[in-house]
């Protein structure tokens, strides 16, 4: 079998037929595309304001830069996830308080979360971990108690819905990453969800250079003969912002990918229940989440064992790729001295994950070889 990558965008003609557009125009930079997939992108998710940015992570940063948080104040967010839900803090002058996760599905651990919470907190970051939805419910109504600012980390999830919710309406502000493996992609890119215009203007600033005013406006009002903008080319510079901006090049695939999205998310229940079936008999290898498919978005298939490193090296020799998603922050260097008592479970279910090769197009010979593959390892310890 040739090589199975662990992810791979699903992209095609409707992609290269928006880039073509773009490319027809010459406008590469910040422009209409941008407000147009920005638009279209509320809509899907159901807030009232987005902001097109570069990555995931500028749009992790800017979601708690809006705040304007007194530096030193914390931030509880998750023990495993990806670098950039901690580094946003730190980006910020903020401590991280790490939050227990649940061995059953990876997400924040709701009982920790309450334990972990001091005066000195003022935000919650939850993570819907490989797709899988935190406790949005409880955690919204305890945030709110508490009067602390509520993030979703999104980067995982995109379209899915929980307890009759889409993901990304349930906090104060959400945020997604398009990066080339994520459930829709631009390449690199994310967005920023919300509902208060005044944080709205202001990420929008922050997001370009802290200016009072994005070019493409500019370059709009820089034409014809009404003087109503007689200094279109003045700015202010109200803010200490950042480059995070999305461009019209990025933009153009994320509207084609967005039209998609509906069938990508069914694409990948139907892979999952392939692989689901194919190992529901094994006895070493177990999923990681409980996989809930009506109305999801997963983006990782995960599963457990004792002997992940012998099943990494042998799919290995099968030329199957695979991952392990991730761990936990308070190991690495830069986050050892951030490390709170009682990560029990962090400390345990990360020696045992696997993430194993899934995207939209997994073909159903390439599934069924690596659930064969599955199965021939755990025939190994009966
Ligand atoms: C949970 C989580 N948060 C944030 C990010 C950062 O997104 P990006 O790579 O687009 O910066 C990622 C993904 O890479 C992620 O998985």
């Amino acid at each position: 079998m040739q090589k199975i990558r662990l992810f791979k965008p699903s992209i095609g003609k409707e992609e290269l037929k928006n880039i073509k557009k773009v490319f027809k125009k010459s406008w590469l930079g910040y422009g209409p595309m941008v407000a147009k997939f920005e638009k279209k992108f509320a809509k899907f998710i159901g807030t009232k304001y987005c902001v097109g940015v570069n990555s995931g992570t500028a749009a992790l940063h800017l979601s708690l830069l809006c705040n304007d948080f007194k530096r030193g104040k914390k931030v509880l967010l998750p023990a495993i996830t990806f670098s950039a839900t901690a580094a946003s803090v730190l980006y910020c002058g903020l401590k991280p308080k790490f939050v227990d996760i649940k061995k059953e599905d990876l997400t924040i651990d709701f009982q920790d979360l309450k334990k972990k919470y001091s005066k000195d907190c003022v935000a919650v970051i939850c993570v819907h971990m490989g797709g899988h939805p935190a406790e949005m419910d409880k955690i919204k109504k305890w945030a709110k108690e508490k009067k602390l600012l509520l993030i979703e980390d999104s980067a995982e999830s995109c379209g899915a819905i929980y307890k009759g919710k889409k993901i990304g309406t349930w906090s104060d502000i959400a945020t997604f990453s398009f990066e080339e493996k994520k459930i829709i992609t631009t390449g690199d890119g994310g967005m920023i969800c919300l509902n208060d215009k005044k944080k709205y203007e202001k990420i929008k600033s922050l997001s370009f250079h802290g200016w009072n005013i994005d070019p493409w406006k500019r370059h709009v009002r820089s034409f014809g003969s009404n003087n109503k903008f007689s200094k279109h080319w003045n700015y202010e510079i109200q803010n200490l912002g950042y480059k995070y901006n999305m461009n019209d090049l990025m933009a153009s695939i994320g509207v084609a990918q967005l039209e998609k999205i509906n069938s990508f998310n069914f694409k990948r229940q139907k892979i999952l229940k392939r692989y689901l079936d194919g190992i529901k008999k094994l006895k070493y290898i177990k999923p990681t989440y409980p996989y809930e498919l009506k109305n999801s978005s997963y983006w990782l298939f995960s599963i457990n064992t004792n002997y992940r490193d012998e099943l990494i090296d042998y799919l290995k020799t099968k030329n199957i790729s695979t991952a392990v998603h991730f761990v936990p922050l308070p190991l690495n260097k830069l986050y050892k001295k951030y490390k709170s008592k009682s990560l029990k479970n962090t400390m345990t279910i990360w020696k045992k994950i696997v993430s194993l090769p899934f995207f939209p197009d997994l073909e159903n010979k390439k599934i069924d070889y690596i659930i064969n593959c599955l199965k021939s390892f755990d025939k190994k310890f009966n």
